[in-house]
């Protein structure tokens, strides 16, 4: 019996300090394996829809919402803004590798450099001040739209965030992961709580979308926002609702969040924008 008891213990310790020093390739295959195993019926690309990829029901109606894009308006804005010059001349297509275009799937990167995570809209507020703009608000608005515009010229692109190797890329990785399997606010509750052990199940009116492809369609017009909101606007609200204290957009704990959360979601394809209730 003693025996057994020994062999027990150390086996769950092995899997502790297993789960506690896995790597993000194994982090990865267990994450998106999860999911195929829990919606054995959604093919893997499909998980770029959010939430419509597990819930036939509601995948029609939204599909019809598709068809005329609510966010198509804001796709021509972007461009426009896109393309615009600053007062010396020069426009956002300077600060990007191929002048910005077709390029968000390689969004966020850790840059060795400076040694932290850039997401798209910090390197367009980044862009506008090296240029002598002055930033944008990061939640909604012109940011929204220029993301939008990037967003539309990548379809179909497939990510591959890679973590360099440089122990501040793997401290940032691990922070994101740590946000997303903490427990927070009043109600306790981790956003793998919501998106992943209890993902497919109702919660009020809502049905709870897989993490996986969570960031693989921002920004998102939002009915409930009516207009157009980025990933950290949304992170923000998710947060709010189990009344956490929302972290400022941008802020190193977001761009953290979002390198694990889109890593998490390599191999699938940008389409973003997206439309959401
Ligand atoms: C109490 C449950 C709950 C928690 C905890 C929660 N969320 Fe959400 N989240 C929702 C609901 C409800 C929605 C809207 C329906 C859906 O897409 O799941 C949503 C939507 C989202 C979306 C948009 C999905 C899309 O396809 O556009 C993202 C991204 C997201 N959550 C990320 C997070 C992150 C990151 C955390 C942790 C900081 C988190 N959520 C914590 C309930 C939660």
């Amino acid at each position: 019996m003693k025996k057994i008891l020994t062999a027990l213990s150390l086996a769950t310790l092995l899997a502790v300090s297993y789960v506690a020093s896995a790597t993000p390739q194994q982090d990865l295959k267990e994450f998106q394996s999860f999911y195929q195993d829990r919606f054995p019926d959604t093919p893997f690309e499909d998980y770029v829809n959010g939430v419509y990829s597990i819930d036939p029901a509601s995948r029609e109606q939204w599909e019809e919402i598709e068809e005329f894009a609510p966010y198509e308006l804001n796709i021509t804005k972007g461009e426009v803004l896109f393309n615009a010059s600053f007062a010396n001349g020069k426009t956002y297509a300077s600060c990007f590798e191929n002048g910005g275009i077709g390029i968000r799937q390689n969004y966020p990167f850790f840059d060795t450099d400076r040694g932290e995570v850039i997401t798209l809209e910090l390197a367009i507020n980044e862009c506008r001040q090296a240029n002598g703009e002055k930033p944008l608000k990061w939640k909604k608005g012109h940011i929204a739209d220029i993301s939008a515009y990037m967003a539309s010229t990548s379809t179909g692109k497939v990510f591959d965030i890679t973590i360099p190797d440089d122990p501040r890329a793997l401290a940032a990785y691990e922070r994101g992961k740590k946000h997303f399997y903490q427990k927070r606010g009043q109600l306790n509750m981790a956003c793998a709580d919501c998106h992943k052990f209890y993902s497919g199940n109702k919660i009020r009116a809502d049905l709870l979308s897989p993490a996986l492809g969570h960031l693989t369609h921002f920004p998102v017009y939002r009915s409930k926002w009516g207009g157009l909101g980025t990933t950290h606007r949304r992170y923000g609200g998710c947060n709010k609702q189990v009344r956490a204290k929302p972290f400022p957009a941008q802020s190193e704990e977001y761009r953290a969040l979002e390198y694990f959360h889109t890593y998490m979601s390599n191999g699938l394809a940008v389409n973003g924008p997206g439309a959401r209730k």
